[in-house]
């Protein structure tokens, strides 16, 4: 049955997970989008989702392509990491979702807001009087590793191995390779923190950590998530918005005209935060089930299959974006995918929103011009960003 099908959709034996593929994905990704809507990766037995169109409609739909059964790429990581918001569908998502959104709503982040105002004014003074530093841990860093850590409100001990979590764990979303399999023990050391050491009486009071087990206790959830419901928080918390961050910076100073502009009328900062995201996606993809035989218009995933979904090669079909290969920071970008689409659309967008915005308000007041000079990129599975940015500023 399989075969029948396969015999009649695309296929590729590109390979986005090679290193090449991944410190330069556009080519291959635009190959992928003119094959067709779905395009089944003969290496790693799973239909690759690059058009907006198709990218969209699977995040829209989770009845037919739901989260519960996993959205990483390997089994072994689907069955680890189950029951969380990110990881669950419909009434249960929604009862998990509305406690973990409580202190990520704009209302409730205004509460935040003078600090992370307070700390980027700080951070931005001291890289400036600098004159030279890494945009990746020497700026980006900053906000979500003080403010958000502490937000979070794990004990004192622990809290250093956070951001080496988030890129273990994020690794561990990739397909069973090397990256992945290497990442492994780092993800164990977060589950086993989260189910033993992140307990009440450890937690910082009035953090969101200590509200999730408060939440269970009034009954909201299910008392054995809230372990698995903390990794919403201190997964993707720190190297989403820190490669965003740096994605930024590293794009500002590839297209100098473009940072006149925010200089000139800071009020372009969100769009240009927008069009960052957009060009970069911190997130490049995530997978889903096909719970049900499925037309991706005229192309049958058979039910039992699974897709991935890239989000960051939806940011640059041209059946969406005109000239998407360009930086343009006026132009319209906020259909873009880097936040996803449908139920599980990030919840912490508004917070990664406020930490950047706060950074490059800052920014524009105080930097000219960005050089780059020494670029390293990451190279891992799922998240696209720098492991190191020089930069030096006028
Ligand atoms: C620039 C920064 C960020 C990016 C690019 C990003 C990206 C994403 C994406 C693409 C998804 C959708 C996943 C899916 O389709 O299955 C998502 C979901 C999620 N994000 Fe973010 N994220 C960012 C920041 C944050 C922050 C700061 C937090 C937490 C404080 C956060 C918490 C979550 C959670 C809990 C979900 C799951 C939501 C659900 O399943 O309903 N994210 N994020």
């Amino acid at each position: 049955m399989l075969a029948e099908v396969l015999e009649k959709a695309p296929s590729s034996d590109y390979d986005p997970y090679e290193d090449e593929a991944l410190l330069a994905p556009w080519e291959g990704y635009r190959t992928l989008q003119d094959a067709g809507p779905a395009v089944w990766l003969t290496r790693h037995e799973m239909f690759a989702l690059t058009r907006y169109d198709s990218v969209k409609n699977a995040l829209q739909d989770w009845e037919a392509f739901p989260s519960s059964l996993g959205v990483m790429m390997n089994e072994e990581m689907n069955q680890v990491l189950r029951g969380n918001t990110l990881c669950s569908d419909g009434d249960a998502h929604d009862r998990l979702r509305r406690v973990v959104a409580r202190p990520l709503t704009p209302s409730a982040l205004k509460s935040l807001q003078e600090e992370v105002d307070r700390e980027a004014k700080a951070v931005v003074d001291r890289i400036c009087s600098q004159g030279r530093f890494c945009a990746v841990a020497d700026l980006a860093t900053h906000l979500p590793v003080t403010i958000v850590s502490r937000a979070v409100g794990l004990p004192e001990k622990g809290r250093e191995r956070m951001l080496d979590w988030s890129y273990g764990m994020f690794n561990c979303f990739g397909p069973a390779n090397d990256r992945m399999r290497t990442s492994l023990p780092v993800l164990s050391e977060m589950m086993d923190y989260a189910r033993n050491h992140a307990v009440i009486g450890n937690l910082k009071p009035g953090s969101w950590a200590e509200a999730l087990h408060e939440a269970a206790a009034r009954g909201e959830v299910p008392p054995e998530v809230v372990p698995v419901m903390m990794i919403d928080y201190f997964g993707p918390s720190l190297d989403t918005t820190i490669f965003g961050t740096a994605n930024a910076v590293w794009l500002f100073a590839k297209n100098p005209d473009q940072w006149d502009l925010v200089r000139e009328d800071p009020s372009l900062i969100p769009s240009a935060i927008n069009e960052a995201l957009r060009m970069e996606a911190p997130i490049q993809d995530f997978g889903r089930y096909v719970a049900r035989d499925y037309d991706m218009d005229g192309i049958r995933l058979p039910e039992g299959s699974r897709v991935i979904v890239f989000y960051g090669a939806a940011n640059r079909d041209p059946r969406r974006f005109a000239d998407p290969d360009r930086f343009d920071i006026r132009r319209n970008a906020t259909g873009h995918m880097a936040f996803g689409a449908g139920p599980h659309m990030c919840v912490g967008m508004n917070l990664a929103r406020l930490e950047m915005r706060a950074l490059f308000n800052q920014l524009a007041r105080r930097v000219k011009r960005f050089h780059v000079e020494v670029e390293e990129r990451a190279l891992h599975n799922i998240l696209r960003g720098f492991k190191r940015l020089v930069v030096s500023v006028e």
